[in-house]
């Protein structure tokens, strides 16, 4: 995708760690400015800027934060960014049984709620420009049940349900909606739970790398105006 981005925004939610970070890279790489929202820019805050681009601190699962965040982007670019790609999420392992109505809300709330509020803020703007990619970072156990996956897995059936809906209200809009499915990807997000030590969780060398999708998002990215990718599933084999 080098220099395929030229003059493009892009946000990317969850853009200061794993999958989002990588994205964030190719963007960069691709010319492209990245906008990336999550709690804490720090991390991402030179790369964003370095692109043309900048951080919007909200939290996902505070709405007034995402609104705001949100305003003051599409106020700075004088509109919305070109595309969206949605990798902000939240992991959790625990049997139903042990995982409490707090911790299921939480999960809820960050992965298909955010998702949503994202969604609604810059879908419009898409709409009346005629044009806008947006990428959801859906998952494996958002159409297929893992033990321990009560709230997440339920959180990412919603983001598919959305995404499957999205795709049928924007049909003949010019916007394009993708979801991507990764298998187990190794990113911070399962450092606390050290897979590696866990014969009931894959290992960190069986899973996919960050880069690999960045790589599927760079591909969907880069496709002509008139092709459509609703679903990319990515698999380590
Ligand atoms: N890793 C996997 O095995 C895997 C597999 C399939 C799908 N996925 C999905 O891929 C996406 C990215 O996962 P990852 O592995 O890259 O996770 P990660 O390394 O833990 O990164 C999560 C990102 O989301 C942001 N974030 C978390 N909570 C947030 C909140 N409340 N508000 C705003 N931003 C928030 C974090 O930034 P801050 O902490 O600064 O907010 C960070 O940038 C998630 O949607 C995940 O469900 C992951």
């Amino acid at each position: 995708m080098t220099g395929g981005l030229a003059g493009r925004s892009v946000l990317v939610t969850g853009g200061s760690r794993g999958i989002g970070r990588a994205v964030a890279e190719a963007v960069a790489e691709a010319g492209g400015s990245v906008h990336v929202l999550c709690r804490d820019p720090s991390s991402v805050e030179t790369l964003a800027r370095t692109s043309g681009g900048a951080v919007w601190p909200a939290d996902l699962s505070d709405e007034a934060s995402v609104w705001s965040a949100l305003d003051a982007l599409q106020d700075r670019l004088g509109g919305g960014p070109w595309a969206v790609v949605q990798s902000a999420g939240a992991f959790d392992v625990a049997p139903i049984v042990e995982t409490s109505v707090a911790d299921f809300d939480r999960m809820v709330s960050i992965n298909l709620r955010g998702s949503f509020l994202v969604l609604r803020a810059l879908l419009p703007g898409f709409l009346d420009r005629g044009f806008g990619r947006i990428v959801h970072v859906g998952s494996v156990a958002g159409r297929r049940g893992f033990p321990g996956n009560g709230a997440y897995g339920a959180s990412k059936f919603g983001v598919r349900g959305l995404h499957e809906v999205l795709v049928e209200e924007v049909r003949g809009t010019g916007v394009a909606a993708t979801l991507l499915e990764p298998a187990a990807t190794d990113t911070p997000l399962w450092d606390p739970l050290d897979p590696d030590a866990d014969p009931h969780l894959p290992g960190r060398a069986q899973m996919l790398r960050p880069q690999d999708v960045a790589e599927a998002v760079s591909f969907v990215l880069s496709r002509p105006d008139d092709v459509r990718i609703p679903l990319l599933q990515i698999e380590r084999g």
